[in-house]
């Protein structure tokens, strides 16, 4: 539903169309030196090909007419002189293909990179709220359509027009009635047709959103394609494919037809008119004075004009394509990016690298608040690990910390510095992360480790990749460490994806860790093995540690129990224990793999007990179950470690 929502609302305002053209423009004034030659040039050609050739076949009819005589002599300047004509027009055409040519590769270039440094500076949230796919396009049209925008406006516009001046020019000279009926009749025209063409506007917007909807199905289809083949849903989702493409096939031909229709029925006869009236006029008005040649001009330069009545419906077309698109990446700038480095930043000074959260109140967009003035202390060089029920709000706040969003109220503070106060790039240099669910990226595994120090050497990469144990997989791959994982790193499996993760904040050595249930797609022994690693890299180094097995943070200096967004229980695993709150009856599930009948009447008192949260924490201590004694911390493996 959420992605029919977003979807429909794929028909960009008026304001993101202005931002378009404003951005377009834009690009225009700044490679004027090419555009300005791009854009007239070829109106200058036009006018040697519509007007001043069929000006030199004109006068030269005038001579024919007049019965002195035409000789091969008397005619040869004439000739001589349409051929230069064309052959000048057609290099004027040539210089100005070129310099457009250019404007449009430079224009298309730079907006590409400009476009992509937009979604760049967006938070977060931005992403969770618009579709990769639907970016993808979004920002690749925005620099393709500026090419379509740049030849429309020079051929179909400027072109036209500019050349339209010269023969009103000429014709003026002639007669000028013939000027007034010509532009009189334009006029009417266009008055006459666009009124019918803003009504055509809805329909294409009615079109565009169809389009619109099949494209996001398609995107989401193929996104979930593991999924629709385990349900044996390919008919059922072929079936809502050829849906959309009917309904967006259905609307677009109501579109177009209504162009056809109604607007060129009206614009047809007008141009009929025009050409007819143009005659009349010569003929009634130009007189004897006006001759063969006057009309011979007359007829020309009327039918050549009349052209641009039947391009004007084609031009807001081309132009309300190119700009529908364009707009549609623009509306995404209209909501400026939240997450903002300040403006007079302050200089990374960090005293030491202990974290505090100073009554945080955070909200999810459109959610309720998930912490409300939330304290937590973390002194520099602590481990601590975090743990609570599913939801409970532990990957929010690893997330607060890294300023992926900001909060509503409070600070956070590292090292005595307000992150907010702080560059995000000095921010986040600080800290080492391993997200809940790593993704890579669809490059070799040896360029997704290096993602986290650009610089670092081979021996540096090996070390990192030995101690998160990726050595031991990508070595059985068929290219090692220079095989393609695939998208978002589907060619591995999960565990391996958190190994490379792992390996990742090895390699940054930044001075604060933070691992987000870094190590649960391990098995229990492999856990055990990449532990070792994690324990020698805290040595020295402040570390937030969320785990669901609690075997993996059971050694930690101090555990955090969060829930519901509050702290409720901190101390080390020994001091929870004994004081059999929450964290004691999570661990005694954990180990013994059942609930009691006092647990289970613990649970229903207490408040918005949930108990599918209950189940899975269960699932999530599955394969640890096996390996953690119940007991106190010293049986567990983690603490050995130590
Ligand atoms: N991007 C988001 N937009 C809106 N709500 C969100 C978003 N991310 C998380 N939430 C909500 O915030 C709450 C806390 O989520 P969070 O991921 O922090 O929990 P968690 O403690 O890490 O859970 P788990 O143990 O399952 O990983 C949940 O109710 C979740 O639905
Ligand atoms: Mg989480």
């Amino acid at each position: 539903m959420g992605q029919r929502d977003v979807q429909e609302k794929t028909v960009p305002g008026r304001g993101a169309v202005v931002l378009a053209l404003r951005r377009y423009v834009r690009e225009l004034l700044r490679l004027r030196r090419l555009a300005l030659p791009a854009l007239l040039l070829p109106a200058v050609g036009n006018i040697g090909i519509r007007y001043v050739a069929p000006l030199l076949i004109a006068k030269l009819a005038g001579r024919a007419a007049d019965g002195d005589g035409l000789t091969l002599a008397s005619a040869l300047p004439y000739v001589l002189g349409f051929g230069a004509v064309l052959l000048l027009a057609e290099a004027v055409w040539r210089v100005g293909q070129h310099c457009l040519n250019r404007v449009d590769a430079l224009g298309m270039e730079h907006l590409y990179v400009i476009g992509m440094d937009e979604l760049f500076a967006r938070d977060a949230a931005f992403f969770h709220d618009n579709f990769a796919g639907s970016l993808t396009k979004r920002v690749l049209s925005f620099g393709r359509r500026f090419e379509d925008f740049v030849d429309t406006v020079t051929y179909r516009i400027v072109g036209s027009l500019v050349p339209l001046v010269f023969g009103a020019v000429v014709l003026w000279r002639y007669e000028p009635l013939l000027v007034v009926g010509l532009l009189g009749m334009i006029g009417l025209t266009v008055a006459g047709a666009t009124p019918l063409i803003r009504r055509r506007q809805r329909l294409v917007n009615d079109r565009e959103a169809a389009v619109a909807r099949v494209s996001g199905h398609v995107a989401d289809s193929l996104m979930n394609m593991e999924t629709i083949r385990a349900f044996a849903a390919e008919r059922r989702e072929a079936g809502e494919h050829r849906r959309r493409v009917a309904e967006s096939r259905r609307l677009t031909l109501r579109s177009w037809d209504y162009g056809n229709l109604r607007v060129d029925t009206l614009v047809a006869p007008m141009s009929v008119l025009t050409n007819v009236l143009g005659l009349v006029v010569a003929l009634a008005f130009g007189g004897p004075g006006l001759g063969v040649e006057g009309i011979v001009v007359a007829f020309t330069y009327y039918s050549n004009a009349t052209q641009i009545m039947f391009e004007f419906n084609q031009i807001y077309r081309r132009l309300e394509s190119s700009m529908t698109e364009a707009a549609q990446f623009t509306e995404l700038l209209l909501d400026p990016p939240t997450v903002l480095d300040p403006a007079e930043p302050e200089p990374l000074a960090p005293q030491g690298t202990g974290v505090r959260f100073e009554a945080v109140t955070f909200a999810h967009a459109g959610a309720k608040p998930i912490f409300r003035g939330l304290d937590l202390d973390v002194p520099g060089g602590a481990r601590i690990g975090l743990v609570g029920r599913s939801g409970g709000g532990k990957t929010t706040l690893t997330r607060l910390l890294l300023r992926m969003a900001d909060l509503d109220a409070g600070r956070v503070l590292i090292g005595g510095q307000d992150i907010s106060r702080l560059r995000q790039t000095d921010l986040r240099s600080l800290i080492a992360y391993v997200p809940q669910d790593p993704a890579m990226f669809h490059r070799s595994l040896r360029e997704n480790i290096v993602f986290a120090r650009p610089g670092a050497t081979d021996a540096e990469i090996r070390a990192a990749a030995e101690a998160a144990h990726v050595t031991e997989f990508a070595e059985q791959l068929p290219d090692g460490f220079d095989t393609l994982v695939g998208e978002r790193g589907v060619k591995l499996s999960g565990g391996q994806r958190q190994r490379v993760a792992l390996a990742r904040a090895l390699l940054r050595d930044a001075p604060i860790l933070l691992l987000d249930e870094a190590t649960s797609a391990l098995d229990s022994e492999s856990e055990l093995l990449v532990q070792d690693a994690l324990w020698r890299l805290m040595e020295g180094r402040t570390a937030l540690v969320v785990a669901h097995r609690l075997s993996t943070v059971a050694g930690m200096d101090r555990l955090v129990v969060l829930d519901h967004g509050r702290v409720v229980e901190q101390g080390t695993h020994a001091e929870l224990l004994a004081a059999g709150g929450a964290y004691a009856r999570l661990w005694r599930h954990q180990s013994g793999g059942f609930l009691a009948e006092d647990e289970s009447e613990d649970q229903d008192q207490d408040e918005d007990e949930d108990v599918n949260g209950q189940g899975r924490e269960r699932e999530g201590a599955g394969p640890a179950g096996p390996s953690v004694q119940p007991g106190p911390p010293e049986a567990s493996a983690a603490s050995d470690r130590r």
